[in-house]
């Protein structure tokens, strides 16, 4: 596969205590993004990061953002948030009626476009947007909540995707442990957000645990 493989640290699972010394961890270890999910309690039963929670990240690391906006209707909350050129933007195709204009609007910030999709969304949804995309995402669990298991279909998902555009970012997103991660790097992912099951596992330190992940995604 011509994409190298990336890790997006679920920032949601990280240490809320010791985020600073986290942050400088994760630099440490050439982390390619870090992946900040947002929720707003109507697309997904939880509330997780905001808008104060991006600006700081913007502010205190080099680190490019992916932000994943799991909020109802995107096109409204866009300018609540601080990004630019490097950093990535996901919104979901379920979330909104005007999946071309958020598109737009977020490249028209410098930012690269990515288009999410739930386990039950077909592919299909993307035909006339694809060429405009900078990436896909591929939940490979149900959005709102860190901890949950694999949908499996979602594997064979990421490889039909990756067979019909073999140059687009593909992130998954969920369940991404040290076993799952090796399957959805076969299955043709490049972009990996790992959370609780991966790079934020408890029995692992960080440094361990990255190490683990690249491994598996090489
Ligand atoms: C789902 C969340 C989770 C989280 C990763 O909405 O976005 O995917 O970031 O958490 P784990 O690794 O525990 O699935
Ligand atoms: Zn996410």
């Amino acid at each position: 596969m011509s994409q190298k493989g990336k890790l997006a640290p679920s920032m949601m699972c990280a240490d809320f205590l010791n985020l600073e010394k986290e942050l400088r961890v994760l630099e440490a270890l050439d982390i390619e993004y870090l992946h900040i999910d947002i929720m707003d309690g109507r697309f997904v039963p939880n509330i997780t990061l905001g808008t104060d929670y991006v600006k700081k990240m913007k502010e205190n690391t080099h680190i490019p953002l992916d932000i994943h906006l799991m909020v109802q209707r995107p096109e409204e909350k866009l300018d609540w948030f601080e990004f630019g050129a490097g950093d990535y933007v996901s919104f979901h195709y379920e979330a909104t009626k005007h999946v071309h204009k958020v598109i737009q609007a977020i490249k028209s910030r410098g930012a690269k476009a990515m288009l999410a999709i739930n386990p039950g969304t077909p592919l299909s949804v993307l035909e006339e947007v694809v060429d405009d995309l900078d990436g896909v995402l591929v939940m490979s669990v149900n959005p709102g909540f860190a901890g949950q298991k694999l949908v499996p279909q979602s594997l064979d998902k990421i490889r039909r995707l990756r067979a019909m555009y073999p140059q687009l970012d593909i992130e998954v997103d969920g369940n991404v442990n040290f076993e799952n991660a090796v399957k959805m790097r076969e299955a043709g992912a490049n972009i990996f957000v790992s959370g609780t099951s991966g790079i934020f596992e408890k029995s692992g330190t960080l440094e361990s645990n990255a190490e683990k992940l690249r491994k598996c995604i090489e």
